[in-house]
């Protein structure tokens, strides 16, 4: 695995790649990598000549600054991890190299109410800043395939419409969650819970197979009610929300009439921690 820190030196070889005719993906991460990071790497390496994992915490996307601060951070292990996986290309580049003129936002995205609800609404101008990473990520890498993860539902959307506003060519690739045997989503912040709480942490995912079970014969505002009473009542703290949507435009429904395809989603506080999942209903 070969990397690089210059966006310049990166350029060259992705033009060099892209002249012999090899295909590209592109895996953006902010590191403390674990398997569900690498099951995006290895969706890539199946389907591309060249995958290539971003590393980049980037701070634009932060609207709680302790949360930027305290975003675990293992170099070392992460490279040893990609090297593993047979990733071709990370790329570790500094702020600078990122915002070269500075980190205030040039362009607004019109992502439509997926800016407002759900995380939009617990966590404001977190989109905009992950837009603004990915489009200058995908300026950069200009790859053929974007790989990312359902367990970040919400942002798998917003990515869409950034591809399509943007207008560029790459192909959205949504690669599944990965669990623990407990049902617990892997992702970088379990790394801070506590094996009891980590054991609590799995309520989310039974919460969502109650849904998946029920939600054709329970009322939506009575089963998200349930839903929520469950979560308070085995070890989480709060509740941001939990709801059944349009599992296309992420509008919220009270009557499975009004949508064709529908996704349960879920964000509840361990402790200090905050965690989401989903579950897409209608397969
Ligand atoms: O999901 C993440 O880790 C980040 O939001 C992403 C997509 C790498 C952008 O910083």
């Amino acid at each position: 695995m070969i990397i690089y820190r210059e966006v310049a030196v990166l350029k060259n070889k992705i033009a060099e790649t892209r002249q012999y005719g090899k295909t590209i993906g592109l895996v953006p991460t902010m590191g403390a990598l674990h398997s569900g990071h690498i099951s995006l790497i290895s969706a890539s390496i199946k389907k591309c000549d060249i995958t290539v994992c971003s590393i980049f915490v980037n701070p634009t996307q932060f609207n709680d600054p302790t949360d930027f601060e305290k975003y675990p951070d293992n170099i070392s292990n992460d490279i040893l991890m990609l090297e593993n996986s047979g990733c071709d290309i990370l790329f570790l580049p500094s702020v600078t190299e990122i915002y070269p003129a500075g980190t205030d936002r040039q362009n607004h995205y019109d992502i439509g109410e997926l800016e407002y609800i759900f995380e939009g609404k617990y966590r404001p101008g977190h989109f905009q800043g992950v837009c603004q990473v990915v489009h200058r990520l995908l300026d950069i890498v200009d790859p053929h395939y974007l790989f990312m993860g359902q367990k970040d539902y919400q942002q798998c959307q917003v990515i869409m419409r950034l591809v399509q506003i943007i207008k560029c060519r790459a192909e959205v690739i949504i690669v599944k969650t990965v669990r623990e045997n407990s049902g617990l989503a892997m992702s970088s912040r379990n790394l801070r819970l506590t094996e009891e709480q980590k054991k609590s942490a799995a309520g989310i995912f039974k919460m969502l197979m109650y849904i998946k079970n029920n939600f054709t014969t329970i009322p939506i505002p009575q089963i998200n009610i349930y839903a929520t009473d469950y979560l308070l009542t085995n070890g989480f703290q709060k509740v941001d929300y939990v709801a059944i949507a349009d599992a296309d435009t992420l509008h919220p429904v009270n009557d499975l009439s009004e949508a064709a395809r529908l996704v349960a989603l879920a964000a509840a506080f361990i402790g200090e921690v905050r965690l989401i999942d989903n579950m897409v209903l209608t397969d």
